[in-house]
Formats: C-alpha cells, structure tokens, sequence
C-alpha cells in the first residue's frame, strides 16, 4: 500500500501502522510512554459512571482496602481531579506543592494521588477548563511513582468527557467497574459509560448496584444492556455516611459490609467467576 504523505509509522503492539494526524501521534505516543511508566502495575481498573453521587468513590475506596486485605499491593488514583473526593474519604492532607516525580502518600499501606494534596482545595476550589483537567491527569499518570503495584484503581469523575476521554485514550487498563443505583435513571447512564468505554475500546469488567434496596434493579439492568457481569450489591447503611466522614474505610468498620465487598472483589479479580 502507499504511503500517505507526512505519515509516521507507530507501533501498537506487534503491529506498525501510518500514524497521519499529528494529535493522534501524540496520543499513541504518550501511550506507549505511560505503558512502560506503569509497566510495574499488574492491573488497572476504573471505578465509573457517568452519573454523580452512586458511591464510586465509596466502591473504588473499599475494593482498595479490601484487596489490601487479600494481601495485594494496592494504589488509589483520584481520577476526579477537579473535584477530588478520595482525601476526604481516607482523611489524607494537603502535601503542598508538588516535586517531580509525583511520591503517593500512603494510607494504612494503600498508595494514594489526588489533586487535593497538592491544592488546598478546601481554601481554593479547583476551577479548571477541561485542558489543565487533562493536564494534571497525563502528570498522575507519566509522573507518578508507584513502585511495583498489584492493583491500581481509578476512583473517575461523573460525565463522559475530558478526564474519563484522557483515561480511555492513554491507559492501557483492564478495564472498568460500573456502578450505579437500583434507579433507571443512574442505570442509563451506567450504560451510557459502558457504551462510551466499548466504543474507545476499554473492557467494561462488571457492575456493581450500591445502595440496594433488596430487590432487582439497575445492576440487572445494566448487566443485561452491556452483557457484563453484575458483581454484586451494596445495601444502603448509614455506616457508609459515618465512616467515610470521619476518613475511615467502611470494610474496616462493619462486617457485613466487608464480607460484602469480599464477594465483589473476588469475582472482580477472577473475571466474574
Ligand atoms: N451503600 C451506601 N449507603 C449509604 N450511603 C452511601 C452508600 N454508598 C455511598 N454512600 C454515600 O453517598 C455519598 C456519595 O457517595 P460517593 O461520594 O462515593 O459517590 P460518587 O459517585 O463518588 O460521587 P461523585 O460523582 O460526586 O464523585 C457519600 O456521602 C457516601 O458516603
Ligand atoms: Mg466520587
């Protein structure tokens, strides 16, 4: 076949292709470069969904520690960069400026980053356009340095753009873990964020529905549109409320939670099984 002017020849795996527009060179590039950065983490997984407020933060936090308790080496990446969460859920504080490479803090021997040690968000809410968003994402994941990990998990922001587009384009991962409620309404657009991972080419692992009430809801729902797994439910407990307030890890505090995130995390980690 010819070949078009201008075009640079890239390597995807085994395979090299014509590489035309710059922009998307620069991606393929800077993809490669967070490929080997990260090459000594075993698996990457985001927890997501398009809809704000059904405890992706409170399901990233808790499978963490829970595959902490399995005895994996375990880091958190606060992929909600302009409206961090996870500091708050593991009572992490302001580190101050940032020195490069960026050093995650540690929490209880989980491996944390987050905009919010590095910006006094408390003071100063971080009042970014979506380019610095993506900006500081591409820093967390060229700059940081995890070490040899088992698991990472991206704890990602609400919506289907910038940084959820950032992850899917830069991140070699394994995949994502939905989340949703037992409503319709945060089932589609659980679904909505499957469709937008599948079309960017990312796995989409399972599903879990938080804040079950008991009966069938927007984890079959989900399920059942996407094909995936639905790893199981969490029931409404205030004791989500009141431990993540005051920066203790739920699995930590209640039995029942924990065993229940113990049946989420296995059939995670063993592909639905
Ligand atoms: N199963 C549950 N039972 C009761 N409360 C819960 C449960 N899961 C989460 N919550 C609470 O609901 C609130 C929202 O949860 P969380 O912050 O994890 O959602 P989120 O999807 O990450 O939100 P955002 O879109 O803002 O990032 C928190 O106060 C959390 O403690
Ligand atoms: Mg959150």
């Amino acid at each position: 076949m010819e070949e078009k002017q201008g075009a640079q020849k890239v390597k995807i795996g085994n395979a090299e292709v014509n590489v035309v527009h710059p922009s998307i060179f620069n991606v393929v590039k800077q993809r490669q470069r967070i490929k080997e950065k990260l090459s000594g983490i075993k698996h990457k997984i985001g927890v997501y969904s398009a809809k704000g407020g059904v405890g992706k933060t409170t399901v990233a936090v808790n499978i963490a520690f829970t595959l902490r308790d399995m005895g994996f080496k375990v880091g958190l990446l606060d992929a909600d960069i302009d409206c961090p969460n996870l500091h708050l859920f593991l009572d992490i504080k302001n580190a101050g400026e940032p020195v490069y490479p960026l050093k995650p803090l540690e929490k209880d021997g989980v491996k944390v980053i987050s905009t919010a040690m590095f910006v006094d968000e408390a003071k100063r809410p971080i009042i970014w356009r979506g380019p610095m968003v993506a900006k500081m994402l591409s820093e967390f994941l060229e700059m940081t340095e995890w070490g040899e990990l088992d698991y990472l998990i991206l704890d990602c922001s609400p919506g289907t753009s910038d940084s959820n587009l950032s992850i899917m384009q830069l991140l070699d991962m394994d995949g994502f873990v939905l989340v949703t409620t037992p409503q319709h309404i945060a089932a589609i657009n659980a679904i909505r964020s499957g469709m937008m991972a599948k079309r960017l080419g990312v796995s989409v692992l399972g599903v879990v529905e938080n804040m079950s009430n008991g009966k069938t809801g927007g984890g079959k729902e989900v399920a059942d549109a996407l094909k995936c797994d639905l790893f199981g439910e969490i029931k409404s407990s205030n004791i989500f409320n009141t431990a993540s307030d005051s920066g203790k890890i739920p699995v930590s505090e209640d039995s029942e939670i924990k065993e229940e995130f113990i049946r989420i995390t296995k059939r995670l980690i063993s592909g639905g099984d």
